[in-house]
């Protein structure tokens, strides 16, 4: 919760964020940071099966992807009008199910699932000030 609320306040509008990890990683949970950073009222499930989200009551809109089920499908199903949504930010789960979609310049979010109540975060971004900033 208290990284995707960080995300909330630090990241720039257009921003895509990819999160990585296994089924139960705590993928879901940090984008429920993120609304909460954003005040979204709304409660955020996994929207495995409705694939896409649009929360546009918050401070800004948030997107969330979990491209989960389109493993396998090829066909164009217009996502990537969402992706990097210049009015706000874009959090997708398994990204290397829309490799294809996916822009250039991204955050990276790995999550390890260590232990029960354990996770180990790894971040890969271009602005080292935004590192610097989720760090404290
Ligand atoms: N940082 C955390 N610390 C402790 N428990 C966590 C953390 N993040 C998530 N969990 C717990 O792990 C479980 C799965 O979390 P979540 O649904 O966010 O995973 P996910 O990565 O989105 O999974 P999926 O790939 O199935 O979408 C939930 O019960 C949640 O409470
Ligand atoms: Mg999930």
């Amino acid at each position: 919760m208290g990284l995707g609320m960080s995300l909330a306040r630090l990241l720039p509008n257009g921003s895509t964020v990819l999160l990585t990890g296994d089924l139960g990683a705590g993928k879901t949970t940090l984008v429920r940071g993120v609304a909460r950073g954003l005040h979204i009222n709304e409660l955020v499930q996994s929207p495995t099966f409705n694939i896409m989200k649009l929360y546009l009551k918050g401070d800004r809109a948030l997107i969330h992807i979990d491209a989960y089920r389109l493993k396998d499908i090829e066909q164009d199903i217009g996502l990537d009008e969402y992706i990097g949504y210049e009015q706000g930010l874009t959090f997708i789960e398994w990204p290397e199910y829309i490799e294809n979609l996916l822009p250039k310049e991204v955050m990276n979010i790995e999550i390890h699932h260590v232990d029960d109540d354990v996770r180990d975060i790894e971040i890969t971004y271009h602005d080292e000030k935004v590192l610097e900033e989720l760090r404290k």
